[in-house]
């Protein structure tokens, strides 16, 4: 008999290979894509990007994910990035935001971490340590929600830290505050000798 699918806890991390009732929307292409948190723009980061949504890689399927270069590498400028992990009102042909729906997808990977193959510093690429400094000085409440565009943190958790899949800023989750430059990148260090997580 054919598992129902389990509601999404946006505070729990989901087991790979078990289907959720996932926030999705339709693209331009017709296709279903997962999504993460809601509409937003992102002035600090790109004008011209304008309203958009940000795909959860956890769910997205993984023809799209190969597709998407933003988690895989390459080289692009610093719009092309973004742009690479969101749908856009500007991509969809809309002015009208599109309606988010729940639909039973599986879980098939972790979260990459972002900014992974756009490291701080890179050339042409200066807001991640912009907003490192917005927001170096502030508190994490309980609800350990990332404060730029409230993504809850405890689902990324990594041995006490939570790089946000929104737009990169690292937490110290034990101690609610944004990670240093060096507890950043012993996070992102660690994960890649971990190496990726095959696909489910
Ligand atoms: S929502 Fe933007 S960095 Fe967390």
């Amino acid at each position: 008999m054919r598992k129902q699918a389990e509601p999404l806890d946006p505070n729990v991390a989901p087991v790979l290979g078990r289907v959720y009732l996932v926030p999705t929307i339709t693209n331009r292409h017709g296709q279903i894509v997962p999504v993460l948190g809601g509409w937003h723009k992102d002035p600090e980061i790109s004008k011209s990007l304008g309203e958009h949504i940000h795909l959860d890689a956890r769910f997205l399927p993984a023809r799209m994910f190969k597709s998407k270069r933003g988690y895989r590498g390459s080289d692009y400028d610093k719009d092309g990035f973004v742009l690479a992990q969101v749908e856009t009102l500007h991509f969809l042909n809309t002015e009208e935001k599109p309606k988010i729906t729940l639909r039973p997808m599986k879980c098939l990977r972790v979260m990459p971490h972002f900014l992974d193959t756009a490291p701080i510093g890179r050339k042409n690429t200066s807001w991640p340590q912009e907003m490192r400094c917005t927001y170096q000085d502030v508190k994490l409440t309980d609800a350990l929600v990332c404060p730029h565009r409230g993504i809850h943190l405890a689902p990324f958790e990594e041995n006490g830290f939570a790089v946000c899949p929104g737009h990169g800023l690292c937490w110290n989750l034990r101690e609610k505050r944004l990670a240093t430059e060096e507890e950043e990148q012993a996070v992102r260090k660690a994960r890649k000798a971990e190496g990726e997580a095959s696909e489910v």
